[in-house]
């Protein structure tokens, strides 16, 4: 840690497989200082996500009983800083609820509620050190008194899951938000690749595409969220992340299998049987989808939180990103109620993007041209520089807001570029399982 200074988060989250896994890797890490865990419906039903955060820090807990020279490898699980745990959004903001229990498991852990009751908690226990803190606030005052208790854009804000409780902050708190929030780092969408939930959604954005509309898709700018502080994490930039299930039993648990060989807590750390008992149901699956590895999806938004801190001062119009890290802006809108496309990015894929505004609607045009006499029989392409004239000119002027330095942006920070999948599995594996006797190099 070496007096460095800690970027302190608050994880939005619906663990979840990989959520679970992107959370222990942000417990073993020393750049970030877990605030509070926000628990979203999503992955499972918002209790049963809830109480995967028990069982996580009850591995971590036992790991730490049995070897305590590895206190120091989780520097977020200690008993004088707790992280405090809230419930968030039960539903979404519009639609029906939807979860991902045919991937995750009913309890969001493959399930290990009936596979490994070993694992579950006890919560008449006395043993069961918590080191983090339950709350009856909900996940918006939680978010809300840390953002004004912070130092102004200090805050970086992760969701792993829905937007819900985002998206609600900013319609209550819509000032506190933009005068306080560093950086949202949000996994979620797809852009240019398939959706993984239907064929062109994203789960997150499937399960809540109204919050991912209000805070992606500004109607108006000037007064939706600041997207020049936000880092979207899409499935086109995680996919490519992931841990080898063969790599897997190499360099952690050479005893690991399938739900036929169940993972025995005898002779291996406490952690390393949390994980094995999580994935054996996992890779199962994964090989059915025709991959015998696990996707980093949420694993890579932490990342991201970690090497990219908020810039307290920003100097330019877009966020500052480390070296190997890129983001690029992309402009798209969210299917909310699609027959078929619910949660889908609507992209503009067509070229003439000098004469139209991205997702301007070509038959309006005509009939505003018609409204203005200019239609007659002239090709509307070439009748009205269409974009020039039908924008608010407020909205392309580019020019120094409220804010000084920064510069409001219509389209979306999309990350696109990472130091590389096997940066993330050497710092996920070295930090996640590096005990000092595992056989991790
Ligand atoms: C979880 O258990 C239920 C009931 O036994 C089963 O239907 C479901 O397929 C299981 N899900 C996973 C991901 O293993
Ligand atoms: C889809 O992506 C989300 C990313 O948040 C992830 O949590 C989920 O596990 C993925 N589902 C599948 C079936 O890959």
């Amino acid at each position: 840690m070496g007096g460095k200074t800690r970027t302190p988060v608050i994880i939005d989250t619906d663990p979840g497989v990989d959520d679970t896994l992107a959370i222990l890797l942000a417990i073993a890490s020393p750049e970030l200082e877990i605030l509070a865990y926000i628990i979203s419906f999503g992955n499972t039903d918002v209790h049963a996500a809830y109480a995967n955060i028990y069982k996580l820090y009850q591995a971590i807990g036992r790991h730490i009983t049995q070897y305590p020279e590895d206190e120091a490898m989780f520097p977020n699980f200690s008993p004088t800083v707790p992280p405090l745990l809230a419930v968030g959004p039960e539903g979404p903001l519009g639609g029906g609820r939807h979860y991902a229990q045919y991937f995750h498991g009913r309890d969001g852990l493959s399930n290990i509620t009936e596979r490994h009751p070993d694992l579950n908690v006890d919560f008449g226990s006395s043993s069961f050190s918590h080191n983090f803190e339950p709350v009856k606030e909900s996940g918006v005052e939680v978010a809300l008194c840390l953002l004004e208790s912070y130092p102004d854009r200090s805050i970086t804000y992760v969701t792993l899951g829905p937007m819900t409780n985002l998206a609600q902050l900013m319609r209550e708190h819509r000032q506190t938000v933009v005068d306080k929030i560093g950086r949202v780092i949000a996994m979620a969408g797809a852009v240019d690749v398939p959706g993984n939930t239907t064929s062109v959604a994203e789960f997150n954005v499937y399960a809540d595409p109204y919050a991912a509309k209000e805070l992606l898709v500004p109607t108006d700018p000037t007064s939706g969220f600041p997207l020049e502080r936000l880092v979207l994490v899409p499935l086109d930039i995680t996919t490519i992340h992931e841990l080898p299930f063969p790599y897997y039993c190499r360099k952690v648990d050479p005893a690991f299998e399938s739900t036929a060989k169940p993972s025995n807590p005898n002779g291996k750390s406490p952690i390393v049987h949390f994980t094995s008992s999580v994935f054996e149901r996992t890779r199962e699956i994964m090989v059915d989808f025709g991959k015998d590895a696990l996707e980093l999806h949420d694993i890579v938004a932490i990342w991201c939180a970690i090497e990219n801190p908020p810039e307290i001062n920003p100097v330019c119009d877009f966020p500052g990103m480390s070296p190997g890290w890129a983001v690029a802006e992309r402009t798209f809108d969210i299917e909310r109620t699609g027959e078929i496309t619910r949660g889908m990015f609507v992209t503009d894929r067509r070229d003439e993007n000098t004469a139209y505004a991205p997702g301007l609607n070509r038959a309006e045009v005509q009939v505003q041209l018609d409204l203005l006499q200019l239609g007659n029989g002239v090709l509307e392409s070439t009748a009205l520089p269409a974009r020039v004239e039908l924008e608010d000119p407020a909205l392309s002027a580019g020019g120094p807001d409220e804010v000084g330095l920064e510069r409001k942006r219509n389209g979306v920070g999309c990350l696109v570029e990472t130091p590389g999948p096997s940066a993330l599995l050497h710092l996920l594996t070295r930090r996640v399982w590096g005990f000092s006797y595992s056989l991790v190099d």
